[in-house]
């Protein structure tokens, strides 16, 4: 059984992946440093697969504790989750955010080197498209001009893979740029969890259907769409957990190269139909006003699929009423996220 080292695996996508490399065979090894999620990740996780996951609480920058990881397995690949993604912080604290998620993904690849190990899959995202209004988005289309610091280090690690696989023939790489992901598994044990008041829409609209926040305040109504409402391409997170199986598996047919593949579902949808499919899904209104645009923010951000169909057999299946339902059951049985450590 080949063994996956899931960095960042306690996370949002990468707890889902697990239980997607669990139920397809792999064998996994999760190394995380918490600073974003909590160890009763583990214990759910233990729970939905009836296995406890090797679990390592070390910073991926850290090459010697990082190193032990890999003396300790004979780690066959890697997916690389570990790093920061809110865009409004690493606005405030851009030294954190490239030190942390450039010098991660370089002491990954270094002890890869030094293991021999040769597959690598990395979290990358549809904002290295920048803000071109050409869509759908394939992945041709030209990589854009970043607007912060979070979107400038999955340029730039992009890039530094592809100069490292030039510099190690034997390197194999999937870039795989997410879309939005949401939802949650349909145990409602994991799900995302984050910290503090949420930026992001789905945590966002939970938060005001369980009551927590009084009302969403939707960014900008005028935008040359059909309900003046931004559309994007949000994806279910276990959908986007099997995109990883599959690049996993693409990889061990290649001997060699950088592969880039879009996972999103193809299809845009506003941010006034969400608040209807979740409406539908908690069963009650969910309270918003209409405020002023949010900086950045581009009018249609939406994914050409048909490489990652044509190649990895990628399809998502789940629709924006799973992704409601499945973020709503999650929401409802864990009101106050999940325990602190
Ligand atoms: P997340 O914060 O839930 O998970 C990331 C995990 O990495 C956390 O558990 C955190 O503790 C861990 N981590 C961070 N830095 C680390 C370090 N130096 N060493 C060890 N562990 C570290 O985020 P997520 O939503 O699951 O995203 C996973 C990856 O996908 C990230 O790289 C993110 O940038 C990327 N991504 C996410 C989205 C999204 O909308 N969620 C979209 C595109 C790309
Ligand atoms: C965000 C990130 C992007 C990342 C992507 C992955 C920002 C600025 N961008 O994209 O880098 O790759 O997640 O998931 O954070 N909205 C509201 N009200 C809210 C929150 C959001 O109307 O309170 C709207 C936004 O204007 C947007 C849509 O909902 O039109 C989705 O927003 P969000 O969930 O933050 O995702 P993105 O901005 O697409």
């Amino acid at each position: 059984m080949a063994t996956v080292l899931v960095t960042g695996g306690m996370g949002f996508i990468g707890s889902h992946t697990v239980i997607s490399l669990h139920n397809n065979g792999f064998d996994v090894v999760i190394a995380d440093n918490l600073s974003n999620s909590k160890t009763e990740v583990l214990n759910r996780l233990e729970t939905i697969t009836g296995k406890r996951f090797k679990f390592y609480k070390v910073d991926c920058c850290n090459k010697e504790e990082l190193r032990k990881v890999f003396e300790e397995n004979d780690i066959d690949s890697v997916i690389h989750f570990a790093g920061l993604k809110a865009v409004g912080e690493s606005v405030r604290m851009p030294v954190e955010y490239y030190s942390n998620n450039i010098n991660s993904l370089l002491t990954v690849v270094t002890l890869m080197n030094e293991f021999g190990v040769k597959k690598i899959v990395f979290s990358s995202s549809a904002t290295v498209y920048g803000e071109s209004e050409d869509v759908p988005f394939t992945e041709e289309s030209p990589l854009g001009t970043c607007t912060n610091p979070y979107g400038w280090t999955k340029w730039m690690l992009e890039q530094v893979l592809r100069d490292c696989s030039v510099a190690y023939p034997e390197l194999r790489v999937c870039l795989l740029r997410y879309f939005n992901p949401v939802g949650a598994h349909e145990s409602g044990l994991i799900g995302e969890d984050p910290r503090g008041i949420p930026n992001n829409l789905f945590p966002y609209i939970s938060k005001v259907a369980a009551g927590t926040l009084e009302k969403l305040t939707v960014f900008g109504n005028d935008y040359d769409t059909p309900d003046g409402t931004c559309l994007r391409d949000y994806i279910h997170v276990c959908d986007l957990a099997d995109g990883h199986v599959r690049s996993l598996n693409y990889l061990a047919t290649q001997s060699e190269g950088v592969s880039v593949f879009n996972l999103g579902t193809g299809k845009g949808t506003s941010v006034v139909e969400a608040i209807k499919a979740f409406e539908k899904a908690c069963g009650h209104e969910i309270p918003h006003v209409f405020g002023p645009r949010r900086a950045g923010d581009i009018p249609v951000c939406y994914a050409s699929t048909d490489k990652a169909r044509e190649v990895l057999g990628f399809e998502a299946k789940r629709t924006i009423e799973d992704m409601c339902s499945s973020c709503w059951n999650w929401q409802t049985k864990n009101p106050q996220g999940l325990p602190e450590d």
